[in-house]
């Protein structure tokens, strides 16, 4: 099963994306934390990204098509989530080509769709383990009641993303707008595609997503 989450910068594909790996044993292939991990271990890419990803642009489409390329070509047949990718129509273009290459193809599109004031306030609040990854909101961290981190056994490391900052969140929210709306109509006719109103509580929309797939 491969599924593809597209949504504006905190409507949940993230969330999503790991309910559902954990679900199904999938694999999770987010650019941005693939780009995040490029610039924590200061790889080439993760140097040549970071200035883009802290202003909240995009990095170029060759650098991050390159990157689904060489791992969609490695999955060795694990069903996969791609969260995150593509965002342009050139992407778009690129991950058909590289699907029909590998004679893979889309079992569920889902456009998660969400009002700004409603992404607004999740990122602003959101925290994310330096390192599992998990993501949840700053209630959370200060109730106090969390789980341990699945890497290291002890409390989560939480931080604030350097694109989470109020100026940021704006850039991302309109760089979206002009760049990843044409992708949603280019994938409005594929007949697994879903809008799902991404607004309502994270356990509901995994609902309709397992709804749908199965
Ligand atoms: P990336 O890391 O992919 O960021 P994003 O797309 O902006 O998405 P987010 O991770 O911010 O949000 P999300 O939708 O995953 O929401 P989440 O589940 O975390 O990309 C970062 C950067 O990398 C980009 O800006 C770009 O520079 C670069 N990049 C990445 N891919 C690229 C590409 N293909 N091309 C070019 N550049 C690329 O949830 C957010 C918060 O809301 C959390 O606190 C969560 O707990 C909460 N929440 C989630 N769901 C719900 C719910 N249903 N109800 C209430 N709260 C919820």
């Amino acid at each position: 099963m491969n599924v593809l989450f597209m949504g504006p910068p905190g409507s949940g594909k993230g969330t999503q994306s790991k309910l559902l790996r954990d679900r199904f044993d999938m694999e999770h292939l987010s650019t941005g934390d693939i780009l995040r991990e490029a610039i924590a271990q200061k790889t080439e890419v993760g140097m040549r990204a970071k200035g883009y990803m802290d202003k909240g642009e995009y990095v170029p489409d060759a650098v991050v098509i390159d990157l689904i390329r060489a791992r969609l070509s490695s999955l060795a047949g694990k069903g996969f989530i791609l969260d995150g990718f593509p965002r342009t129509v050139p992407q778009a273009q690129a991950l058909d080509q590289v699907l029909s290459e590998l004679n893979l193809q889309l079992n569920g599109v889902f456009f998660f769709d969400v009002k700004k004031d409603v992404l607004v306030n999740r990122l602003s609040s959101r925290r994310t383990c330096r390192n599992c990854n998990r993501i949840v909101s700053a209630d959370m961290v200060s109730n106090g009641k969390l789980e341990d981190c699945t890497v290291t056994s002890k409390p989560c490391n939480f931080y604030q993303r350097n694109d989470d900052l109020p100026e940021v969140i704006t850039k991302r929210i309109q760089v979206y707008q002009e760049q990843t709306t044409p992708v949603i109509d280019y994938y409005k006719s594929n007949p697994n595609f879903l809008t799902v109103d991404a607004a309502m509580p994270a356990d509901q929309v995994f609902q309709i997503i397992i709804g749908k797939l199965k």
